[in-house]
């Protein structure tokens, strides 16, 4: 053309990927990172398609689901560990959220319920079978209170260890909502209680609001508790015993449990109470763990049915005055983190609840739903009905994109490839992306391998026609790559024709025949490089290359397609640069790090929902100039979210003995990590004294870096 211009990178503004909507769900970013907690959009979207905010939701849907727009949801130790990343790889792609109530949108009827997920939300599609009408006399917050704690001990207590009047039943972990609910349910029947809090301000409310006398209360951190329970039962022990996890030190020792006794755990994941409880030689017990019986699988056919019975007994015991609210803390969904921390401190006497709107004046009945607005980040879904095409699918990043393709709900993936799969990596790869990727949920991934070459127009033109005949395109995603670098005096028209090849003539072929063939597709993205950004060494020739595919997708989206190309920096995991191990970046004049596939998988995210045409991402070298003077010298907060008292303790005593708990370790863990860089396990955290936090909170960032890579080495010697 006539004019001149330039290219320039600007920063993307803070939030970009953010919208205000009013239909939202709370996950977390990061597993591990209680900071990383957000809302997310629950309209799915795709680039160029605003994510449907203000659709009203349809009263109900398949399958006997119906919308409930949720009041009030149940934080509980599930979603803890959820966000810890406890929990094993079939927890991956899990959500929060267990109980919640609100009101059903065909009726206006206050309802509340279980769910497998997603449920810390503006509304939820719920199996209308699972649905319980929220008592007349009770708010929807209280009815939230207490749903998944009397349904833990119907289950647990009545219906699997059968409990009857007259026995002992020791309920660990007292003052927590299922503990609270444990001993309304054992006392209604005429049980004797014992229970276990760790505090005296625990253990006098227990007294004080539920009566139990002071010596039936234990303290779990009592070495001699057992020796105490047993003294309490002459010698017998309990007849079953309520082991919630919980933050406190489970130091029950399998001996309390008397003969016959029946031993219940909630919600612990690994098993080592009934390997405890063989070894300790009880004879005729009976061991539950009924931390798995909401999943994908039972949900549907399990739930309901046990859901009828507990309803009927719920009701009972309603009228017999043995089931009332809990007591909770109630945090509204702007401050939802703290939510997540009072949970985790252990210090929650009941059940903590995230406040999503205000409930209507009460017992009225309405479908005239007030919506709520949430600032949420927008989060990509893929279609299992759609077909999603990976030019260069089987090389490094695309392999990972595929995976990630299926784990946000792609079934039908076609792979580009020269020669097809040529190594075992490729292969198993492959197989963990038709099986694994998928969480369980929905049908296995369907992965075909093409090698139809797009670098022509009848090549790209067989591609599409063959990624049709498995259904409607999705969207295209490019990766092909081939590399010929030298320095410009070097290079030849032969060496720039292997390069453009696959990216310009192949995605300009695809562009083309998509644009005739299916212009309703939601995403067409080539994967782009800093060396189209920033210019890289003996790289020009790929330069270019990345450069005409970046303004490939501006055309489109100046034309109202779908068009990306986001401008990765060196990946450090797999692919082109992770196989050049060698270089040190800083040689060749660049501040950056590598990326990780996570924080890459991540950013994509983000980038798919953000409407620009060319976006780009690298990973600063912590330190380099560009960090600038000012936020080296800054004081951090690491040392102030852990909620210690510091004034109060002897010096010389370490984060581990004053009773730090798991979950909390795991985020300072990776505040630590992410500020000073130096990466430490949780038990080496729980050796850091009083002391020496008082020192951080008093040097500068720098300092304490070099101080915290000190301790690690310490404690290696
Ligand atoms: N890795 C990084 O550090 C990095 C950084 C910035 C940008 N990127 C960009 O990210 C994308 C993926 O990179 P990567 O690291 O995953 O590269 P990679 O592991 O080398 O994978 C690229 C794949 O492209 C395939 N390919 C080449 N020509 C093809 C053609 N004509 N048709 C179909 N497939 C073809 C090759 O597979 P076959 O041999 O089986 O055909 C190869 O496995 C590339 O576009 C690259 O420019 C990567």
């Amino acid at each position: 053309g006539e004019s001149w211009g330039s290219y320039r990178l600007l920063n993307l503004e803070r939030g970009y990927n953010e919208r205000q909507t009013s239909r939202a769900y709370l996950d977390v970013t990061k597993k591990g990172d209680l900071n990383s907690i957000q809302w997310y959009n629950l309209a799915t979207g795709a680039v160029g398609q605003s994510a449907a905010n203000t659709s009203k939701p349809v009263a109900t849907g398949a399958n006997g689901t119906v919308n409930v727009q949720i009041y009030y949801s149940g934080v509980d130790h599930k979603d803890l560990a959820l966000a810890s990343g406890q929990l094993g790889s079939e927890y991956v792609n899990k959500v929060f959220g267990f109980d919640y109530g609100g009101r059903r949108v065909d009726t206006g009827a206050r309802v509340m319920g279980i769910s497998g997920g997603k449920s810390i939300a503006t509304s939820i599609e719920a199996n209308d079978r699972v649905l319980i009408p929220v008592p007349d006399n009770w708010s929807i917050e209280d009815g939230v209170s207490a749903i998944s704690a009397y349904f833990a001990v119907w289950y647990s207590l009545i219906n699997r260890a059968q409990i009857e009047g007259g026995e002992t039943i020791l309920i660990h972990s007292g003052t927590d909502s299922t503990g609270l609910a444990a001993i309304q349910v054992a006392k209604g029947l005429s049980c004797r209680v014992l229970t276990t809090a760790s505090t005296s301000e625990k253990r006098q409310f227990l007294t004080d609001t539920y009566g139990i006398p002071l010596d039936c209360i234990y303290d779990p951190n009592d070495p001699s508790i057992s020796d105490q329970i047993l003294a309490a039962t002459d010698g017998t022990g309990v007849d079953a015993v309520l082991n919630a996890l919980s933050g406190e030190k489970l130091t029950l020792a399998a001996e309390v449990l008397g003969q016959y006794g029946r031993w219940v755990d909630l919600d612990n994941y690994d098993n080592s109470n009934q390997a405890r409880l063989s070894s300790a030689g009880t004879k005729n017990t009976l061991y539950y763990n009924i931390s798995t019986i909401i999943s994908d699988e039972t949900f549907d056919i399990f739930l309901p049915k046990l859901i009828q019975s507990f309803t009927k007994w719920f009701t009972d015991g309603l009228q017999n005055g043995s089931i009332k609210p809990l007591p909770r803390v109630v945090y509204g969904y702007d401050v939802v983190e703290r939510a997540f921390k009072q949970l985790s401190s252990g210090q929650t006497i009941g059940k903590v609840l995230v406040k999503v709107r205000e409930e209507e004046p009460f017992n009225k009945i309405t479908t005239d739903i007030k919506a709520v607005d949430i600032v949420a980040n927008t989060r990509s879904w893929f279609d299992a009905n759609k077909v999603y095409v990976l030019v260069g699918g089987l090389g490094g990043l695309g392999l990972e994109v595929a995976y990630w393709l299926v784990a946000r709900g792609a079934r039908k993936l076609v792979c580009v490839s020269r020669s097809g799969i040529k190594n075992d990596y490729q292969y198993v790869f492959v197989k963990r992306v038709e099986t694994e990727a998928t969480g369980g949920v929905g049908e296995p991934a369907q992965v075909k391998i093409s090698t139809s070459d797009p670098s022509s127009i009848a090549g790209a033109e067989k591609l599409i026609a063959e990624a049709q005949s498995m259904g409607p395109l999705g969207g295209i995603f490019h990766f092909a790559t081939v590399l010929a670098d030298a320095f410009i005096g070097d290079q030849t028209a032969a060496t720039f024709r292997k390069v453009c090849a696959p990216k310009v003539d192949a995605l300009g072929y695809l562009d083309a025949v998509c644009r005739k063939f299916c212009p309703d597709m939601d995403y067409f993205v080539a994967f782009s490089s800093q060396s189209s950004g920033r210019g890289f060494v003996g790289q020009n020739n790929y330069g270019y290359a990345n450069a005409v595919m970046e303004r490939i997708c501006e055309r489109r989206q100046r034309d109202g397609l779908p068009g990306l190309a986001i401008q990765y920096g060196p990946i450090g995991d797999v692919g082109l640069w992770a196989a050049n191990d060698n270089i040190d970046l800083t040689s060749i004049g660049m501040v950056i790090n590598t990326q990780r596939i996570p924080s890459c998988l991540e950013v994509m995210d983000r980038f798919l929902s953000c409407g620009d045409a060319v976006v780009s991402t690298i990973v600063r070298r912590e330190g380099a100039e560009q960090s600038g003077g000012s936020a080296a010298g800054a004081k951090s907060t690491v040392w102030h979210g852990i909620g210690i008292d510091m004034s109060s303790l002897p010096d010389d005593l370490t984060l581990g003995d004053v009773g730090m708990e798991s979950i909390l370790a795991v985020e300072m863990q990776q505040r630590i990590d992410r500020e000073y860089s130096v990466s430490l396990t949780t038990d080496n955290i729980k050796l850091i004294t009083i002391r020496m936090i008082k020192d951080f909170q008093n040097s500068d960032q720098k300092t304490v870096s070099a101080q915290i890579a000190e301790f690690k080495k310490s404690l290696k010697k």
